[in-house]
């Protein structure tokens, strides 16, 4: 048995197959049984190890089903984790996701080491846009409100008045329009998720123009073609997506509302235009929905690995540090957003 921080020769043993073997049975239907012997020994170190360090792993929908079924405490879409990281009680946040997530974390609990497993894992919505731009709008339009995308990095979010998720963004464009007595808010920096709120409010909006590398290649003409191939087939859409795809498909929302759509509507035949990680996760617990293809790889969430996870608990890399002032400014946007749809306290 190995010591925290000491990387261990890892290796399928009949221990190892016995600790597992619950584990596998939850994957069984996405991963192939000749796979398990390489992730069963990486697994059961991981979860040997997060009790070890007082860690604990928040995923992304968009993990792997190994990472999402088998070592992760918690899973859920961006607003799901941020609120995980900000109630849970573990010394160490491991966020199997990419860094504008592990940032929020940090931000929302700043005295917890929370450690990304591959720096890299980016984001072009958190790359189209810099504190400076948003300093630039605000000079533009002083008196309009800032709505940032929590996809967006720490800097920028500290130049904003609230963030929003896919989850909360008409709700947070109108709680923050109405608190400021305004018809018109910027929201940053996705343009195709603004044009979707603003086809769903009366606010008005001024976008930026960040997309989605992923999103962005879906269209219209995908949801006609799959729907003439496959009559009857439901197409669930992330509202990253363009709006004239938002307005074809039969649900838009969060990675985990299309998961509640599938989980509750069942329906037989689904096409999810979203990552490809989403319908293997669904998949692996509801077998009798068929997922149709397309889906789109997003390289960022896929540079986080099983082995980068070990990897990272082990060595306590790599951590996520976030300016103390720039933290206190975009704490402040970021609770706005948590209290906007929690229910108020009964008045006595
Ligand atoms: P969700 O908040 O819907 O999980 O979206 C995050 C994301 O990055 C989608 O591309
Ligand atoms: Fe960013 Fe798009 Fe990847 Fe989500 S899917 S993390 S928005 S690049």
């Amino acid at each position: 048995m190995s010591t925290a921080g000491t990387p261990t020769k890892l290796s399928y043993t009949p221990e190892v197959a016995a600790a597992t073997r619950d584990l596998y049975a939850k994957v069984a239907n996405v991963v192939p049984e000749i796979e398990w012997p390489h992730f069963a020994p990486v697994i059961a170190e991981i979860n040997r190890l997060k009790k070890e360090r007082g860690a604990v792993i928040l995923a992304h929908n968009y993990q792997t089903p190994e990472i999402f079924h088998c070592v992760a405490d918690f899973v859920g879409d961006s607003l799901q984790l941020a609120r995980e990281a900000a109630k849970t009680d573990a010394k160490v946040i491991v966020q199997a996701g990419v860094h504008f997530m592990a940032e929020t974390s940090k931000i929302l609990s700043p005295e917890k080491t929370v450690l990304i497993p591959d720096l890299e894992a980016g984001c072009s919505l958190a790359a189209s846009i810099t504190g400076a731009d948003v300093r630039l709008l605000k000079q533009k339009y002083p008196n309009l409100p800032v709505v940032t995308y929590v996809n967006t990095s720490a800097e920028v979010k500290a130049e904003s008045d609230i963030t929003c998720t896919s989850s909360n963004a008409v709700a947070v464009v109108e709680s923050i329009a109405k608190e400021r007595g305004v018809d018109t808010v910027i929201f940053i920096p996705d343009k195709f998720l603004a044009q979707n709120v603003a086809n769903q409010t009366k606010i008005k909006i001024i976008a930026w123009h960040g997309r989605c590398e992923v999103h962005e290649r879906f269209t219209a003409e995908d949801i006609r073609r799959f729907k003439a191939d496959h009559p009857g087939a439901v197409v669930l859409a992330h509202p990253e997506c363009p709006a004239e795809v938002v307005a074809e498909c039969d649900f838009a929302g969060s990675t985990s509302a299309m998961t509640d759509y599938v989980n509750t509507k069942r329906p037989a035949r689904v096409v999810m235009l979203t990552e490809c990680s989403m319908a293997d996760n669904i998949a692996a617990q509801v077998r009798d929905v068929e997922f149709l293809r397309p889906c789109n790889l997003c390289p960022h969430m896929k540079r986080i690995t099983l082995d980068k996870i070990l990897r990272s608990l082990q060595t306590m890399t790599h951590e996520v540090k976030v300016d103390a002032t720039v933290a206190a400014r975009a704490k402040a946007a970021v609770e706005r957003m948590l209290a906007v749809g929690k229910p108020k306290p009964a008045v006595h």
